[in-house]
């Protein structure tokens, strides 16, 4: 099939890339000059596990193209699909559209009658509807609108594309569900479940699943809270409750809680969302879900205080910026949240991560940046690890030790083997932890 993927971001730039491995011919279009110019080279404008390799071997099938805007090939294409951002709007919880309806304005001179538009981000339930009545708009005929979201992370992208646990497709007429059961026959081949719904469920199912996750999270943290308070061990709570199949081991490590471009972002359009339909009660408890997520932050700071007293020039090593591991991805990232607050209180913080240095000296051009473990942790009052990288967990705790000025770690991740940090002469401070009354390590 011909198949146009609008947005080169994580979500457009894996699935342009996906689709095409699986024999579809695709054109990728994004505004954006540099990111094409760099897609094109072969190079991803992103940190994502195995995508380069990829994108090159897409490349060579030539089935993959990519282009800054719609040109007369665009009429051949028979599915658009929206892939742009979905950030949150400038001035309230809820999610801003504009990209979606640029998208739609700019697709719309290209569109022939029997092509179909396909929605993959994630918005607020009602939008396929709305962005169906803008394309009516610009044409003769009574366009197709479509929503089929998409839940890869980021890390594992190109896997949760070309072999995710289901493929939701929310459709409103049998022409958009026979297009996208063909685009998704690869997938259907090796048994991966279609789930067939119509457009508004579909939009519903992507903010229900993350927010669940992200209520999954929360609450493990709340565990966390009460253990730390009374001397419990959340850690070894979450795998006690994690064998009951009902609840599952998944998505329950505690710590600095959930970041990252979508699961915050998520679940405050989801509020805005449910509140414009007169609903908010039906949600309210996904704002305690991020109350949680955010007192997880403080809690650090909390205890460096309590380890530390005044934290004014006293200096921080931070291993960890990305959101979470196997990116560089540093939006709402918990890490650099704690680094935010400890600063706050007149910290000097320094800044380690093995692949998102660069994004952290674009977003922040003043912060200290060290190049290796050591670099940051040498001379450290406090060591926080706030991003789960298997780096960390595998650091030498007595090398670490000699360069400390401090041997105190607080493990944001509840990943460090404790005990052998302990024996080279840290303390340590796992969050959500007891290690004196439960003196069991975690594998990661
Ligand atoms: C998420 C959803 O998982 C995915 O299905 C959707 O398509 C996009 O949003 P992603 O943003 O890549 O994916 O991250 P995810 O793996 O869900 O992790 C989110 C955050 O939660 C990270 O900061 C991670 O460190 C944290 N997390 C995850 C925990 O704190 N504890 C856990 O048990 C799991």
């Amino acid at each position: 099939m011909n198949i146009a993927v609008i947005g080169l971001g994580y979500l457009g730039a894996t699935t342009a890339v996906a689709l095409s491995l699986v024999g579809h011919d695709v054109i990728g279009i994004d505004p954006d000059q540099a990111k094409v110019d760099a897609l094109r080279a072969g190079r991803v404008p992103f940190f994502e596990p195995g995508l380069d390799e990829a994108l090159v071997e897409a490349q060579t099938t030539g089935r993959l193209r990519f282009q800054t805007e719609h040109i007369h090939t665009s009429v051949d294409v028979d599915v658009f699909l929206l892939c742009v951002g979905t950030p949150q709007s400038r001035t309230g919880l809820g999610a801003d559209l504009r990209y979606l309806e640029s998208s739609i304005d700019n697709l719309a001179p290209f569109l022939r009658a029997n092509a179909i538009v396909v929605g993959k981000s994630t918005v607020p339930v009602g939008t396929a509807e709305k962005l169906k009545s803008r394309l009516a708009a610009h044409v003769s005929f009574e366009p197709y609108m479509s929503w089929n979201p998409e839940f890869l992370r980021e890390g594992t992208a190109l896997k949760d594309t070309l072999t995710p646990d289901r493929i939701v497709i929310g459709v409103d007429d049998p022409h958009s569900e026979a297009l996208l059961r063909q685009m998704y026959e690869p997938m259907a081949a090796v048994n991966i479940p279609i789930v067939k719904v119509d457009s508004k469920t579909a939009e519903l199912v992507k903010v229900a699943a993350n927010s669940f996750l992200a209520t999954k999270i929360s609450f493990i943290n709340a565990m966390a809270e009460i253990s730390e308070q009374v001397g419990a061990d959340a850690v070894l709570l979450a795998e006690a409750i994690g064998y009951d199949e009902r609840i599952g081991n998944k998505f329950l490590k505690t710590g600095i809680g959930f970041g990252g471009g979508c699961l915050p972002k998520d679940i405050r359009a989801f509020q805005a969302c449910a509140a414009d339909l007169g609903l908010e009660q039906s949600v309210s408890f996904l704002a305690q879900v991020e109350d949680i997520n955010l007192r997880r932050r403080r809690r650090v700071v909390d205890i460096a205080r309590e380890e530390l007293g005044d934290l004014t020039n006293r200096r921080v090593a931070m291993l960890g910026a990305a959101f979470k591991p196997e990116t560089d991805d540093i939006r709402d990232s918990p890490a650099m949240a704690v680094a935010e607050l400890l600063w706050a209180a007149g910290a000097h913080v320094v800044i380690h991560d093995p692949k998102a240095v660069e994004n952290v000296r674009r977003m922040y051009p003043n912060v200290g940046v060290a190049e290796s473990v050591a670099e940051a942790v040498a001379g450290a009052d406090l060591v926080v690890v706030g991003t789960e990288w298997r780096e960390y967990a595998l650091a030498d705790a007595w090398q670490l030790g000699a360069l400390a000025k401090n041997k105190l770690v607080i493990d944001g991740r509840n990943i460090l083997p404790y005990r052998q940090w302990q024996e080279a002469g840290w303390k340590v401070i796992a969050l959500g932890r007891n290690l004196e009354h439960n003196p069991i390590e975690v594998l990661v």
